[in-house]
């Protein structure tokens, strides 16, 4: 048997036929019939060998090679095809996964608070004008958080109802006022501060109450401190926050603590004073408690009622960010969906 021979060179075409077939595969379906058509039991290759049969007996073993190392031939040709035709599909899915056309998702952002910027907003009028900033304890003595403040014992607001106790003389604040005796105490006149904290009430939740919430507690103590003073600082506050058109009002109330008091309003920046849904049709949104601070805190701190005097407020946070931003439910702040927060931003 000779290179040229019949035999090889009908292998050969076989070859040809099974490179062409296998190139036009395109899948492994494809693929299976080719193999079927070439090396299968009534297939090209079977053909070949029956032919073997008419050889002279010398010759078989020669022809039997070398149909054999065709097969293999063929077999390594059908393996490197299987191989072409699944890195294809890979590469076909890739291209599917990662379509760079496709419109990215924006990473998401994240943004400050509404309370703490509303917080931070508030603080810088007062910083501006060379109020330090100060922070307490949210666990305070009943003695600062009541009785320092001329709170009395038979107070209601020390009723547990209103406060959370952690011990009979430990109470989450119920208010920022304690700090005003934390930094009286420790500092001798003047002084000016403002407090920013959270706050704890034993209130039902509500569209309007939240249980912790934050206040910014306000001191100015000099000799020669009045009303007025008070009334400008907390009207720049809100210009500040609402904008230059917004007034601030006094409505005559009582805290233990201050003498006389004040319930501070401020114009509704929804309606301008008009009356609307968010003013409840009065034009006035209420911040929070104000006054001059009363002689016998002054005095239960060391400083002279008649050397010097000072004013004190206390406004809601989430009062105001809520008035700010138009919202009618005061748990979104404490929600924290970014849906919301995002829109808040
Ligand atoms: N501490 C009061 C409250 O939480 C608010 C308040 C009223 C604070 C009058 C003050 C003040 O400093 O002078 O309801």
């Amino acid at each position: 048997m000779t290179p040229d021979s019949p035999l090889t060179e009908q292998l050969g075409d076989i070859e040809r036929a099974l490179r062409a077939e296998l190139s036009q595969a395109q899948n492994e379906d494809a693929l299976e019939d080719v193999r079927v058509r070439f090396l299968g039991r009534s297939g090209e290759i079977t053909a070949v060998r029956r032919t073997i049969g008419k050889l002279p007996a010398g010759e078989r073993p020669g022809a039997g090679r070398i149909i054999n190392d065709a097969v293999a031939e063929y077999e390594t040709l059908f393996e490197r095809r299987r191989e072409e035709l699944a890195r294809e599909a890979l590469e076909e899915r890739l291209r599917q996964a990662i379509d760079v056309t496709f419109p990215g998702i924006p990473p998401l952002v994240g943004s400050i608070h509404p309370i703490r910027r509303t917080m931070d907003d508030l603080l810088a009028y007062f910083e501006r004008r060379g109020f330090a900033v100060v922070v307490g304890p949210e666990i305070e003595s009943d003695y600062n958080n009541f009785d320092a403040l001329n709170i009395p014992p038979d107070h209601p607001a020390r009723e547990g109802l209103d406060s959370f106790y952690l011990r009979p003389d430990l109470v989450l604040r119920t208010h920022t006022s304690p700090m005003q005796i934390r930094v009286m105490q420790r500092n001798p006149p003047p002084l000016a501060i403002v407090v920013p904290g959270r706050v704890y009430r034993r209130d039902a939740l509500d569209a309007r109450h939240l249980y912790a919430f934050h206040q910014i507690e306000g001191l100015l103590v000099a000799p020669g401190v009045h009303l007025g003073h008070l009334k400008g600082a907390l009207t720049g506050m809100c210009r500040e926050v609402f904008g230059p058109q917004q007034s601030v009002r006094f409505r005559p109330s009582f805290f233990p603590f201050t003498e006389p008091s004040a319930e501070v309003d401020t114009t509704c920046p929804a309606c301008g004073g008009a009356g609307c849904r968010t003013c409840g049709g009065s034009g006035w949104i209420e911040l929070g408690g104000a006054g001059m601070v009363h002689p016998s805190v002054l005095r239960e701190v060391g400083y002279d009622p008649d050397v010097v005097n000072g004013w004190a407020f206390g406004v809601g946070i989430e009062r105001v960010a809520f008035t700010r931003h138009g919202m009618d439910d005061i748990r979104a702040f404490v929600e924290n969906d970014p849906a919301v927060l995002e829109q808040l931003a």
